[in-house]
């Protein structure tokens, strides 16, 4: 394997910010530094920040005390699509191919490869700069978990824990009034969070993407627990869950975005319905960006920091074009291309929808 001299390499962060991320910057830029006293330079807001040109040269200052930290130094932009830069203009947002101001900063900041730390709209990015020549490494990050081609990405975790201690807080509240809780969590197109955190916590309906649901089902299932005895529900609803005869629910469309469809609603529909419908009380709460706030879990330090050294080995073996992933135990690359042919969704035949229906939760199906 060559191995690249890498004298001066960028950071950036893209989309929505995510626990670990101030880790995998630091996973990169320190060993960058100290081994092969190279010159980072921070890329600010995401490809906003590429194509303006905004960015600074990253000091071991900058790196201390943030392996613990949320959000994102360099600050993030999910609007910045440089081959779609979204411009206003009297008669409307007009999208412009910027991509050619991307590469000339590129080449002004004299780098030898950029870390793109991001989701699917990232990775989608960093394989188009790949065929026009820039020396990409992708590092696949998200709370929501839908990136193929990774066993899983960090930010999952942190998301996961902050969405269960919500769901054993409601409970606690669920179990004092007899009433029915609805617990809506994001996850865009995959059910993940609301699968990992209705099982930890212990949800008596989630309802995912994946598996669309009867109406009829989630009233059933929460009058039956009400006739055993049991007089309250908690319900766990991902953003993208949607009726078997529906649609998913728009909060917003925004033509900057990356992706302009911004999810959330769905729960408080689901709670109207089952209030309207079955008679019991019930209470909806959006958890929201609190799911991505705050401090990284130690499981998603470890593993940010350790997708953070990988995706430096692999600049310096030259391997451009590829993103780290985790595979078993093992952080590996993959070819950036493998990684946004398709998104990663829950499997309906899981092992861990089968666990939750063998401890009586149901599916809404
Ligand atoms: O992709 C991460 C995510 O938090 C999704 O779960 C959610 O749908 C979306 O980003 C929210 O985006 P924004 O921060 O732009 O509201």
């Amino acid at each position: 394997m060559t191995k690249m001299k890498l004298r001066r390499v960028g950071i950036l962060t893209g989309g929505g910010d995510c626990p670990g991320l101030n880790a995998v910057i630091r996973g990169i830029a320190k060993p960058a530094m100290q081994y092969f006293g190279a010159t980072v330079v921070g890329i600010e807001d995401g490809f906003e920040g590429f194509v303006e040109g905004r960015a600074r040269e990253l000091s071991p200052r900058d790196l201390s005390g943030i392996v613990n930290l949320g959000g994102t130094i360099l600050g993030t932009s999910n609007k910045g699509n440089p081959f779609q830069f979204p411009v206003e203009t009297p008669s409307g947002i007009e999208v412009y191919d910027y991509s050619e101001h991307a590469i000339r900063n590129y080449k002004d900041w004299q780098l030898d490869a950029l870390f793109a730390i991001g989701g699917d709209g990232t990775m989608h990015i960093v394989d188009k700069f790949t065929e026009l020549g820039l020396n990409m490494v992708g590092v696949p990050k998200t709370i929501d978990n839908d990136l193929s081609a990774t066993d899983v990405t960090f930010g999952f975790d942190s998301a996961v824990s902050v969405a269960t201690e919500a769901i054993d807080r409601l409970h606690t509240t669920a179990s004092a009034h007899h009433r029915v809780m609805v617990l809506e969590v994001m996850g865009r197109y995959a059910g993940w969070i609301a699968l990992h955190a209705g099982l930890a916590g212990g949800a008596d309906v989630i309802l995912i993407p994946e598996i669309p649901f009867q109406w009829s089902k989630v009233y059933e299932h929460v009058l039956k627990r009400g006739k055993r005895g049991s007089r309250f529900s908690i319900i766990a609803v991902a953003e993208g869950a949607k009726p078997s005869e529906g649609d998913i629910v728009v909060k917003e469309t925004d033509k900057k975005r990356t992706d302009p469809i911004r999810l959330g609603g769905i729960g408080e529909y689901v709670g109207k319905m089952i209030q309207d419908n079955t008679g019991l009380e019930t209470r909806v709460a959006v958890l929201g960006h609190v799911q991505r706030g705050g401090s990284p879990t130690p499981h998603d330090r470890v593993l940010a920091t350790r997708f953070g050294s990988m995706a430096l080995q692999i600049a310096t073996e030259g391997r451009f074009g590829h993103m780290v992933s985790l595979r078993g135990d093992e952080v590996t690359a993959v070819p950036v291309k493998e990684a946004i042919l398709k998104l990663r969704t829950v499997p309906i035949d899981s092992q861990l929808i089968v666990a939750a229906r063998s401890v009586g939760t149901s599916f809404g199906d």
